[in-house]
């Protein structure tokens, strides 16, 4: 039998589509930093979530920033995020100088615990943040309610979440301002960027003034508010153009990807898989839980299958050092592994993974028979 290729965790996915987009586009002479071309697909994401405004930044994590900052979040703020979640959630908050509050999440979907999300409230808390990660979520409007309430802003973070809905409304359109990723490993991608949605205009245009230095249009130099540079590029709006045309089919493909897992994997009781309702969840990476992920990781490197083990705990970085009890972070952050995830994975290949995962827990369980 040959050998097994190493099936990556993730890889991006682009073909002659984008490289003839991308030739055009500098032999039209384009001036490469952003204009045309990313209005058009500012456009594009826009109408796609159903959202009024579209703003793209460089990276999911400058959206955020740029989100609170435009919000008026800083200094003596407080901010409510979850413990688990890409760690660059939390930093943005501290990009603001206000001070992130972290809370445990849910069992049931990973995103933030509503009940103890209430309870972290305090006259200092400006805003939440909803993570919904891995285009899972929460009661949403239970969050919508209980900001309105309290006088916060709700701001989601739907980074890994572009192709998933909540009782049909995209993840992203419920809070003030929506956030997205296009890095490497996301749906689709345009090495990086991130973009900002918004129905609300008077945040949408304070966005645009403090993407571009502050200033009140392009190639101006009448500062009105202090801003900074957070300005894309045509040539990757070009490339993210592409992309978009290809999402409706990843979407599909993704779902399709993430049944064959839970069809091959479904005999092993050691495996959880996390309640998942694809009708609105399109599944950015495959993950599950397993009693020890780091012989997992181990084993499927061995058979030139990537792995991710899940994010740690936040709270516990050396620089946050928050004091605290996260018992759900802190089982799921053990626990968890994500599995190859890309749409270009074919069948074969997720068949393949879940006979060695198989296989290893066959494995297991005669070594601990035989003693
Ligand atoms: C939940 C979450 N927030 C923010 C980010 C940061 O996005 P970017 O890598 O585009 O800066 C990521 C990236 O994976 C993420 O998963």
């Amino acid at each position: 039998m040959p050998k097994q290729k190493f099936i990556s965790q993730m890889e991006p996915w682009y073909d002659d589509n984008e490289i003839e987009a991308v030739t055009e586009y500098l032999k039209s002479g384009g001036w490469i930093t952003e204009f045309k071309k990313t209005r058009e697909l500012e456009q594009m994401i826009a109408e796609y979530v159903g959202a009024k405004f579209c703003s793209i930044l460089p990276n999911g994590t400058l959206t955020l920033w740029a989100a609170l900052a435009v919000l008026g979040i800083s200094k003596g703020d407080e901010v409510i995020v979850p413990d688990y979640t890409m760690v660059a959630t939390v930093n943005a908050v501290v990009l603001t100088g206000a001070r992130p509050v972290f809370v445990d999440i849910d069992r049931k979907n990973l995103c933030l615990d509503f009940d103890l999300t209430k309870k972290a409230i305090i006259p200092k808390t400006k805003a939440i943040i909803l993570v919904t990660i891995n285009g899972r979520y929460p009661k949403i409007e239970r969050f919508v309610k209980l900001a309105e309430e309290n006088n916060l802003y709700l701001i989601e973070d739907a980074a890994q979440s572009f192709g998933s809905a909540y009782k049909g409304k995209h993840l992203g359109t419920f809070g003030i301002m929506g956030s997205y990723s296009f890095s490497m490993p996301k749906i689709i991608t345009m090495g990086q960027g991130g973009a900002l949605v918004t129905d609300n205009e008077q945040a949408y245009k304070k966005l645009l003034k403090f993407k571009d230095f502050g200033r009140s249009g392009g190639g101006s130099d009448d500062y009105e508010i202090l801003g900074c540079n957070l300005k894309f590029t045509d040539l990757q709006a070009v490339f993210g153009i592409e992309q978009m045309k290809k999402l409706e089919w990843r979407v599909k493909r993704k779902k399709e990807i993430y049944k064959l897992y839970q069809e091959g994997l479904k005999d092993i009781k050691e495996v959880e898989f996390i309640p998942t309702n694809l009708e609105d969840t399109t599944p950015w990476f495959i993950d599950i839980l397993v009693p020890d992920s780091d012989d997992l990781a181990e084993y499927l490197k061995e058979n030139n299958i990537g792995s991710r083990k899940f994010y740690p705990a936040l709270h516990n970085l050396p620089f946050y050092n928050i004091e605290g009890d996260f018992p759900i972070t802190a089982y799921i952050s053990e626990h968890g592994l994500w599995l190859p995830s890309s749409s270009k994975l074919q069948d074969e290949e997720v068949k393949y993974i879940c006979d060695k995962i198989k296989n290893y827990f066959y494995l297991k369980s005669t070594n601990n028979k035989n003693g």
